[in-house]
C-alpha cells in the first residue's frame, strides 16, 4: 500500500499510521520505522511517543504547522517530536527547542547538527527574557508537563505568536493536581486560556496517551 499525503500539510498516511518525509534520509531519531517509496524516505510516527502525533491520529485540525512556517517549541526534550515538526515545516521553515535540562539538550543538539532547520536554546520557558533573541513565530507549541504550564504557554505566546500565529498546548492533567479528575482539570484549562485567546480545537489523547489533552488556540 503506497503512502499517501494526509488532510494536513506535511504529514502522510498509510492504512492506520502516519509518517513524514525526512529531512535527513538514513537516521532514525527514536528507533521509527524508515520506509523508503522511490527516492524519498519516510518516518513513522509513533503516537505512544509524541502527544502531537496522537493528537493527529485522533484528528486534531488547525495546527499550523506546515512548509516554511517557524514554530517555538518549548520541552523539546531528545526531538522525538520535534524531529517530525521539523520534517513537516520543511528546510523553508525553522524550529526553535527549548529545554532546560542539560541531558536532554546534549543529545537535542547533536540533532540540531544533522537538521538544519533546527536550534537547540537551553532555558526554563518560564523566562521567555532568556531566550528574547527567537523572532516571532507561526507556532508556539508546548509539552512542558509543569503545575504552571497554563501561565507559562500564554506567557510566551503574548512574547512570541505572530498576530494569526497558533498555539498548541500539551496537557498532562497529573501535573496540574493528581487529586481531581482530568476531565474537570481540562476544563478549567479551556477556561483559563478562553480568557485570553480563541480556543479552536480540543482533543483528548487516550488511548494513546491517557490524561493527556491537546488543545489549539488562536490569538
Ligand atoms: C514530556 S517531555 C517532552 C517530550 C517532547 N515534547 C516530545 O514529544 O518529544 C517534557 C520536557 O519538558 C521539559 N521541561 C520541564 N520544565 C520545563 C520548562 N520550565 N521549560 C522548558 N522545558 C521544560 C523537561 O525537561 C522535559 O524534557
Amino acid at each position: 500500500m503506497a503512502i499517501k499525503h494526509h488532510r494536513l500539510q506535511g504529514v502522510f498516511k498509510q492504512g492506520n499510521s502516519i509518517y513524514t518525509l525526512s529531512l535527513n534520509p538514513g537516521k532514525q531519531v527514536y528507533g521509527e520505522k524508515l520506509i523508503k517509496q522511490g527516492n524519498k524516505e519516510f518516518r513513522e510516527w509513533n503516537p505512544k511517543k509524541s502527544k502531537l502525533g496522537a493528537g493527529i491520529l485522533k484528528g486534531i485540525s488547525q495546527i499550523g504547522i506546515m512548509p516554511g512556517k517557524t514554530v517555538l517549541y518549548l520541552g523539546c526534550s531528545y526531538g522525538t517530536t520535534c524531529s517530525h515538526v521539523s520534517d513537516m515545516v520543511t528546510n523553508t521553515g525553522f524550529v526553535f527547542g527549548v529545554d532546560p535540562a542539560p541531558r536532554v539538550m546534549r543529545d537535542f543538539y547533536f540533532l540540531c547538527q544533522e537538521r538544519k532547520n533546527m536550534a537547540p536554546i537551553m532555558a526554563d520557558a518560564n523566562h521567555p527574557e532568556e531566550y528574547s533573541e527567537v523572532p516571532k513565530v507561526d507556532v508556539v507549541f508546548q509539552d512542558i508537563a509543569q503545575r504552571q504550564q497554563v501561565e507559562i504557554f500564554l506567557k510566551n505566546c503574548r512574547q512570541f505568536l505572530k498576530p494569526k500565529g497558533t498555539g498548541i498546548l500539551s496537557v498532562k492533567a497529573r501535573s496540574i493536581d493528581v487529586t481531581k479528575k482530568p476531565r474537570h482539570i481540562f476544563d478549567n484549562v479551556r477556561h483559563q486560556l478562553s480568557k485570553e485567546v480563541k480556543v479552536v480545537d480540543y482533543k483528548e489523547l487516550a488511548p494513546f496517551e491517557m490524561d493527556h489533552c491537546l488543545f489549539v488556540i488562536k490569538l
